[in-house]
């Protein structure tokens, strides 16, 4: 590593804090941190270690060679440990000398030398460490800029945690407002739930990672959300609705949308993105954008589907619940007109029993 002056430290010491200053999750502060506090030392690995309970976890590295990512040690048999206990810095320029290294875990390792600066020096929540192949005594100057660094880190940590339970809160002030809008026409304001369950395991069965299936839950049970902004006359009407009702009610796609935009919360997000186009259809005759096939969003094009059935084999205000064959037939029957045939493949691969199980499927009426 090139020697760097203590004005080219201090340097990208601000541009590290810059960068953590607009980071918003922890996975983003952890990235900025091990690449920062590598080059900041001019050393040749960083690893960003958090407490958990009562280890160290080795979360994240940016080394020559691999250290210990992933790997949990006791916080009284690895150096981040002694450096989270005493709350202190940890300077040492032969880690074969030093009783406080766990020789056996560095022997694997190209480490030499190492500094390791506690995150949080109050109450630590983890540790930088900073490691070098040749032997290095780091001077006062190096480990105060690495605390620095530690200190910011603390800092962005702390808002990305405190972000996140806004978000969270967000997402569960808006469920509850989407039930609340649910509540006028279903009594029991399951359809939302229902919608989401089925959502999810049709993306299941088309392969999506577990986390997107997760994630599409939470999403879809705010589909109708705008529905909020619908009139009761409308939204309760019985019979059929007249082309000016018609029109109103299908604006609850793009106000629902609306209400969930600017969020940077991933659930919300996709949220905004269902709400605005599960109504779209692959033939581009939906609304309220006429958006066609691979145009729609993933996500619009389950919940769609989902959302159909739902209705279809339930009582609405206009219409009385369909036999689960019927509604099924009716899948089928339009994929490739309202519905990605890609879908409509998914949801007949998925066994009637979980259609009609789950938490919330009592009401089909199933022919024998
Ligand atoms: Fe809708
Ligand atoms: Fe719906």
């Amino acid at each position: 590593m090139e020697r760097r002056t203590d004005y080219d430290r201090a340097k990208l010491l601000v541009e590290a804090i810059q960068e953590l200053s607009v980071t918003r999750t922890v996975e983003d502060v952890r990235s900025v941190v091990r690449s920062a506090a590598r080059v900041i030392a001019g050393a040749d690995g960083a690893t960003f270690v958090l407490r958990d309970e009562g280890q160290c976890h080795y979360v994240d590295e940016d080394a020559i060679s691999p250290l210990w990512k992933g790997l949990r040690f006791p916080l009284e048999a690895c150096i981040s440990g002694w450096t989270m206990l005493n709350k202190r810095p940890a300077v040492i320029p032969d880690i074969y000398a030093d009783v406080r290294i766990p020789h056996d875990a560095y022997r694997p390792t190209f480490v030499t030398s190492l500094v390791m600066v506690p995150i949080r020096k109050g109450d630590p929540i983890g540790a930088i460490g900073t490691y070098w192949a040749k032997r290095h005594h780091a001077t006062d100057e190096e480990v105060e800029l690495l605390q620095a660094l530690a200190d910011s880190t603390a800092v962005a940590m702390e808002n990305a945690r405190m972000l996140l339970e806004i978000e969270r809160a967000r997402l569960e002030t808006l469920t509850r407002l989407a039930f609340a809008a649910e509540f006028r026409d279903d009594d029991t304001f399951q359809h939302t739930q229902r919608v989401a369950r089925t959502a999810s395991l049709l993306s299941r069965e088309l392969g999506l990672p577990e986390s997107d299936t997760l994630l599409i839950r939470q999403a879809a049970s705010l589909h109708d959300i705008g529905k909020l902004a619908v009139p009761d006359a409308i939204l309760l009407k019985p019979g059929r609705l007249t082309t000016g009702e018609y029109d109103q009610m299908k604006e609850h796609a793009a106000i629902g949308a609306a209400m969930l935009e600017g969020s940077h919360s991933d659930a919300l997000k996709l949220a905004g993105e269902i709400a605005l186009t599960h109504h779209e259809r692959w033939d581009g005759t939906g609304y309220p954008n006429r958006v066609a096939e691979h145009e729609i969003p993933l996500s619009g094009r389950i919940v769609a589907v989902a959302d159909v059935f739902d209705s279809l084999t339930h009582v609405r205000p206009y219409k009385s619940a369909w036999s689960l064959q019927d509604a099924v037939g009716e899948i089928r029957s339009l994929r490739g007109a309202q519905f990605d045939p890609t879908v409509v493949e998914a949801f007949e691969g998925l066994p009637a029993a979980s259609l009609i199980d789950g938490d919330f499927g009592t009401e089909l009426k199933l022919v024998a």
